[in-house]
């Protein structure tokens, strides 16, 4: 799907859940009601596709890839994710993203992965709106690895990990 961003921002009550479940690979098996009215989409376009459909260009990769080490080792993390709508339009989000596992026999393995997304607060903009503009354009003038450096010497200044950190914003 090729969408064209614009400035509209979207933002809904604080009691709602966006909720998306994927599969290994991060396609898309599961989006609930709200997820559906807010990104303006079907069942039909959004089932099956890879999650990157609603990746907003603003998001820097040094996110993603955070995200899905977290994912790989077996444990939840928090994110602050801006996506993109069917009208070009956004919305913010502080998202859990957990594996799913079965446990067979009493051996467990991730079968998929589900997220629960609450509008991010305003307060938290304030410091991740800034953060993810300066990672972006290390990004694009280095790659990953400049961001990667930006995002380790907030964590060693800090004295937290990734998680802590977004969890203390
Ligand atoms: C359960 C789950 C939910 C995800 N939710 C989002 C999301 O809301 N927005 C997003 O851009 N990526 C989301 N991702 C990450 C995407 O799989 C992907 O890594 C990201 O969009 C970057 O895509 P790219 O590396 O192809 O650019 C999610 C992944 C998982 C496993």
């Amino acid at each position: 799907m090729n969408i064209t961003p614009n400035q509209n921002e979207k933002t809904f009550s604080k009691d709602v859940l966006l909720v998306t479940k994927t599969d290994k690979q991060g396609k898309i098996t599961y989006a609930n009601r709200s997820f559906l009215k807010i990104v303006m989409m079907s069942e039909e376009e959004l089932i099956g596709q890879p999650h990157n459909i609603i990746r907003h260009p603003d998001m820097p990769k040094i996110i993603f890839k955070y995200l899905w080490q977290y994912l790989k080792f077996g444990t939840e993390v928090h994110a602050y994710v801006k996506n993109i709508c069917a009208d070009g339009s956004f919305y913010w989000v502080l998202a859990n993203v957990t594996p799913s596992y079965s446990r067979v026999k009493s051996v467990e393995k991730i079968i998929g992965f589900h997220s629960s997304r609450r509008q991010a607060s305003l307060t938290a903009l304030e410091v991740i709106v800034p953060l993810y503009k300066k990672l972006l354009d290390a990004e694009a003038l280095g790659g990953i690895n400049e961001s990667e450096k930006i995002i380790s010497a907030i964590l060693h200044d800090k004295g937290m990990d990734y998680e802590e950190y977004i969890l203390s914003i």
